[in-house]
């Protein structure tokens, strides 16, 4: 199929304001891989030293590592494919900060894995990475450094790690809150759009096509 032929495809579910199906795809499985890395890091990071400890570092990466392939191909589909509009563009400043947390999350996408990666590269032994706990990963060349840089690059990469994980503890409970707020509260059609659109048995067309059901019984 041509790219043409993928954004005509994704234009119909633009057209009724809503995500293509391979982008509801990336949005959900990379939020629950998010949410995962943010819990399983963080207890991660407060169990003693040890076997454990490291073992629970090796699942955080073999999870966090496919972040990063991932993201690469929804950077990729985002920009050949647009976001629909829906009830959330409104250019107000609402709007503007929802924009630039979506940002903030792709600068995640990328960020969180590479300052992972180059942690483990800067004072690992070569060896333990494994994307998605199966395929070796390689590290990033930096044995033949001198260990004073390799220390450098580690702690910069541990900031830059910490500094991140910081603002998605903040940015991603607001960016649900606000979601909720949309569907619940605002009655719009921004959380829909990301949902799976699941055919009814008594109408199959999609949910924007339908008209009330007869209220029967109890409309009388
Ligand atoms: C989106 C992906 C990721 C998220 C959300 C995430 C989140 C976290 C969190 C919450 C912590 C605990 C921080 C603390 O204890 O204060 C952490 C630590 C850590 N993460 Fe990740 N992480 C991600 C990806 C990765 C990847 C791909 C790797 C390795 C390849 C990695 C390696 C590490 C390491 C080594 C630490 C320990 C840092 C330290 O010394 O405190 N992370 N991460
Ligand atoms: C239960 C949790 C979540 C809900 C209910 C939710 C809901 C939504 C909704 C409704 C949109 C569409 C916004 C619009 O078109 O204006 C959206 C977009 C987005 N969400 Fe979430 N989200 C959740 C979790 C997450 C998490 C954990 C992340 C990653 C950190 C994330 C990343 C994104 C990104 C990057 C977009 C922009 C989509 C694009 O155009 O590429 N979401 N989300």
């Amino acid at each position: 199929m041509s790219v043409a032929g993928i954004r005509a495809w994704a234009a119909r579910h633009a057209e009724r304001r809503r995500y293509s199906p391979v982008g509801i795809a990336f949005h959900w499985i990379m939020a629950a891989l998010v949410i995962f890395q943010l819990g399983w890091g963080w207890y991660a990071g407060r169990l003693m030293a040890g076997g454990d400890k490291l073992h629970a570092y090796e699942v955080h990466s073999a999870v966090g590592l496919p972040i990063l392939i991932l993201a690469i191909g929804r950077l990729v589909w985002r920009i050949v494919i647009p976001g629909p509009e829906n009830d959330a563009d409104r250019q107000g400043v609402q709007t503007q900060i929802a924009y630039a947390i979506h940002y903030i999350f792709y600068l995640c996408f990328f960020g969180l894995p590479l300052s992972g990666w180059a942690m483990w590269s800067s004072v690992a032994e070569p060896g333990p990475l494994y994307l998605a706990g199966v395929l070796p990963w390689p590290q990033l060349p930096f044995h033949d450094l001198p260990l004073e840089t390799r220390w450098q690059i580690m702690s910069a990469a541990e900031s830059v790690h910490h500094v991140l994980v910081l603002v998605l503890f903040v940015t991603v409970p607001l960016h649900v809150g606000a979601a909720l707020k949309h569907h619940f509260w605002d009655r719009h059609d921004v959380l829909r759009g990301m949902l799976p659109e699941i055919p009814d048995d008594v109408d199959p067309r999609p949910a924007s096509e339908h008209k009330p059901r007869d209220p029967g019984i109890l409309g009388t």
